[in-house]
């Protein structure tokens, strides 16, 4: 297995991909966990919102993977959270540095203009080498599926 799967999600839509995505490319699946769990609810959403915006450092686990380094392309699923990458893929970011993997990112997001939080992604994954953004509120479910489907053979072609 040559190829990991790893996301972060609150609300589901990020890990549907990571599934979908390990499955097709025979991958190793990782959710991406904050050691402090966060609650849901309204109050849980603004202080989400709040701590992505400030960038706060959260601590993180890989769900028992330590080691990247068997891996030679890693897909990285994230939402966006208040115009930011939500603080536990910034962590995953920060803690496992990837040096050598092919690194592929698939975003997912409501509506705001790409523009705003897509340097922010940039910044924390410069070696990124393809970057896709699914806009869950505009896109049409034939062209999610289509940037969906550019995933899946990027990863392969890599
Ligand atoms: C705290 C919080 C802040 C969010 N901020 C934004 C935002 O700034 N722009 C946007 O388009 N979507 C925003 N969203 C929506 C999520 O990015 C979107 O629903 C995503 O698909 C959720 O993925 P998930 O189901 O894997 O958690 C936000 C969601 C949460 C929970």
């Amino acid at each position: 297995m040559d190829t990991l799967v790893c996301y972060y999600s609150r609300s589901g839509h990020s890990k549907a991909y990571a599934k979908r995505l390990a499955k097709e490319l025979n991958a190793d699946l990782r959710e991406i966990v904050e050691v402090q769990r966060r609650f849901l609810g309204p109050m849980g959403f603004l202080k989400a919102g709040y701590d992505s915006q400030k960038e706060r450092k959260r601590s993180i686990h890989l769900s028992g993977l330590t080691l990247l380094d068997p891996f030679t392309k890693i897909v990285v699923v994230s939402p966006v959270w208040a115009g930011n990458v939500p603080p536990a893929v910034r962590e995953f970011a920060f803690t496992y540095k990837i040096r050598n993997a092919s690194l592929f990112l698939l975003i997912n997001h409501k509506r705001s203009d790409p523009e705003g939080f897509l340097p922010k992604f940039q910044k924390i994954f410069p070696k990124a080498d393809k970057v896709t953004v699914i806009t869950r509120l505009k896109d049409s479910e034939e062209i999610a599926e289509q940037k969906f489907q550019t995933v899946l053979e990027q990863v392969r072609n890599a």
